[in-house]
């Protein structure tokens, strides 16, 4: 992969393994990446990640993992057979968490790529002040961020709007995931600070997670592939 040009994964947030399915035979061999999340983990559990593997695709399993430092250990090493690229975490279970997360993926699950989820998108200012953090959301997104990084993390997930200041401020080789991706003719749903691919990737990108703006449409291909040109012709 070229470091200018961000891979899609394709959120399944779809109802049942057949809709999964179906959805991927629709998009075919162009897509690389699927978002597993908690609706169909907890739903189909392990043997749904193994089939996606099965069936070619590098799969986001995006769980959000927060627990006390020996709990995220362990629950690291309950996942470490399955075949999975990415995985989640939440940066506010602290340095000690990180860090032994971080060496055990090392250790145990060398093609996995931890990503810290920071503040997510869903708090706003007065939700952080309720829970007694007084800092502006972004000053607070770039210091979960880089306590990950320092953690040894290796990468964040993070909306577009964030992606400039993260990008200027972590190592270069963390990796950037970006949700909230929009295409020019898409509606944008109940997301609201939105980019899109072209903007996401010269903003510095590494992955766009898009779910409706290809699961929504009568041609799922379709929208994938005006997707990937757009990204394939916008100038860095
Ligand atoms: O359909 P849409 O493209 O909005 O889907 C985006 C995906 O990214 C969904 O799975 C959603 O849960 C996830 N996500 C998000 N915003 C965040 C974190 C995750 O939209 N801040």
């Amino acid at each position: 992969m070229s470091p200018s040009l961000p891979e899609i994964i394709l959120a399944l947030d779809l109802e049942d393994r057949g809709q999964i399915h179906q959805m991927l035979e629709k998009t075919g061999d162009r897509l690389s990446w699927v978002k597993v999340g908690l609706q169909s983990y907890l739903r189909d559990g392990p043997s749904l990640v193994r089939e996606l593997s099965e069936s070619g695709k590098k799969v986001f399993l995006d769980l959000k993992l927060h627990d006390i430092p020996n709990t995220m250990a362990k629950a690291l090493e309950s996942l470490s057979d399955l075949p999975v690229g990415l995985l989640t975490l939440h940066a506010s279970a602290g340095p000690e968490a990180l860090d032994r997360c971080a060496r055990l993926a090392k250790e145990s699950m060398p093609e996995v790529t931890l990503l810290a989820v920071t503040v997510l998108t869903s708090t706003n200012q007065e939700g952080l002040q309720a829970i007694g953090v007084n800092d502006p959301v972004d000053d607070q997104v770039l210091r979960l961020a880089s306590l990950s990084t320092d953690q040894g993390i290796g990468g964040i997930v993070c909306s577009p709007l964030e992606l400039p200041r993260l990008r200027h401020s972590l190592p270069a080789s963390t990796k950037l995931v970006t949700p909230g991706i929009r295409p020019l003719n898409a509606n944008a749903g109940d997301q609201k600070r939105i980019m899109t691919p072209g903007q996401a990737k010269r903003a510095g990108a590494n992955f766009l997670v898009i779910g409706r703006p290809i699961l929504a449409t009568p041609d799922p291909r379709d929208a994938l592939e005006s997707i990937l040109e757009e990204l394939n012709s916008t100038e860095i």
